[in-house]
């Protein structure tokens, strides 16, 4: 419809560089400079448009015609006719086909004038072969000289892509977030956050607060410091596999603050959203979930931090897991099971009916442990014989726990 409208000044201008048209196109304002306005411009009006079929362009270049009603049957490699070489980037590409973009324009000129092609409606085709001719002009990543004018041409990359790259400004971090917003990019923000924070980078509230509306996938990328003010909203969107590449300095962090926000929902609700953060749960909480038999599943149950399950009655974990509490065999060679096992009574365990070996042998104190792993790097070295000899006299010497 703009086209039609726009259609008799156009014929008025009779044979004007169409950078004019082109120039009215956007001062019509519905060929916007940003990308994301552009997208729904560049499949709506401009394909069309390119097609020649609403209308005829040979006022403008007779030559056009031509190559635009002839169909896309060849794909091999085309050596660029010399009077179509491209020296800069600008509305005349607009109109090239892919083949010729291919062969006419080269990475160095699309890296040198980003700027443009973010301001020119290419269809999503063309953008495709810039991205490859960029791609091969930088195999091992954009520099960020690149990367700082890449705007809506982010949106054109892969995860994969950005996490060869180096980012040590917070202003492109942020620009690039700006481009990505509703765009359906957490994995590129992701990877955009991860190379920033690799580089020893740091994020500021403003950049936190945009991040807060991508999914968390970006999470275990954020420091302990940084974890430390994410807005209660991330929280509440958090996916258990959000959470799997964090380490416990980080699920120390977020543990808490999960804990205070889920305040408002019922028992069985809080233990569905609690259960991801759980890696970062202490002692008394575990318990506490015990006291409630909220039957942990053994998934979460191996995310816990052995240094919390330790201290656990064996009664606890049963109340714990519930029936899960088979799984415990399953795992019994596994963290944090087996350093938990290492601390049980084997009668007790027994008393379970799982068969659950390596408890402490019918009969002695329960000791620290770092005594029975010292006693049972003895009796490697020393045999059995010895051992037993020597327990009686450091059971007198150590304190139980
Ligand atoms: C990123 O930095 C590393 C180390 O300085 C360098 O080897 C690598 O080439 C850089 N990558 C890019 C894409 O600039
Ligand atoms: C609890 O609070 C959060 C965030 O404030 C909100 O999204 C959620 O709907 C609330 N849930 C209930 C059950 O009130």
């Amino acid at each position: 419809m703009g086209l039609q409208t726009a259609q008799p000044s156009l014929e008025s201008c009779g044979a004007s560089a169409h950078g004019s048209f082109l120039l009215l196109l956007l001062s019509l304002g519905w060929l916007l400079p940003s990308r994301a306005q552009a997208e729904d411009s560049r499949l709506g009006a401009m394909t069309p448009w390119l097609q020649g079929t609403s209308w005829d362009l040979s006022w403008q270049r007779p030559e056009l015609t031509v190559f635009l009603s002839r169909d896309r049957r060849d794909t091999e490699k085309k050596v660029c006719p010399p009077e179509r070489k491209a020296h800069a980037v600008d509305e005349n590409l607009v109109l090239y086909e892919e083949w010729e973009l291919e062969a006419c324009v080269d990475g160095a000129l699309l890296a040198a004038q980003m700027d443009l092609v973010n301001m020119l409606p290419f269809t999503y085709q063309q953008l495709g072969v810039f991205k490859r001719k960029l791609d091969e002009f930088y195999p091992q990543g954009y520099p960020e000289s690149l990367i700082q004018h890449l705007g809506y041409f982010f949106l054109e990359l892969t995860p994969a892509d950005i996490h060869k790259w180096n980012v040590t400004s917070l202003e492109t971090v942020k620009a690039l977030l700006q481009v990505s917003k509703g765009q359906k990019r957490d994995g590129q923000v992701a990877a955009l956050i991860a190379r920033y924070a690799a580089g020893g980078g740091q994020l500021d509230k403003a950049a936190l607060d945009t991040l807060a509306t991508f999914s968390p996938t970006y999470l275990c990328f954020l420091s302990p410091e940084q974890l430390g003010t994410v807005q209660p909203s991330v929280l509440w969107a958090v996916r258990p596999q959000h959470l799997e590449a964090c380490r416990p300095p980080q699920m120390h962090v977020l543990y808490p603050r999960a804990h205070a926000a889920f305040q408002n929902v019922s028992r069985s609700e809080y233990f569905a959203k609690i259960k991801p953060y759980l890696g970062g749960a202490p002692t008394e909480d575990l318990r506490a979930l015990s006291r409630q038999k909220v039957n942990m599943d053994m998934a979460t149950f191996k995310t816990l931090q052995t240094e919390a399950v330790l201290p656990l009655t064996i009664a606890e974990v049963q109340n714990l897991l519930g029936p899960n509490l088979v799984g415990l065999k399953a795992e019994e060679e596994n963290s944090p099971v087996r350093e938990w096992i290492l601390r049980q009574r084997q009668d007790d365990l027994d008393s379970l009916g799982l068969g659950l070996h390596g408890g402490i042998p019918n009969g002695y104190l329960v000791m620290d442990l770092s005594f029975r792993e010292a006693l049972s790097g003895a009796a490697r070295l020393l045999g059995p014989g010895p051992v037993l000899t020597a327990i009686p006299t450091l059971l007198l010497t150590l304190t139980p726990k």
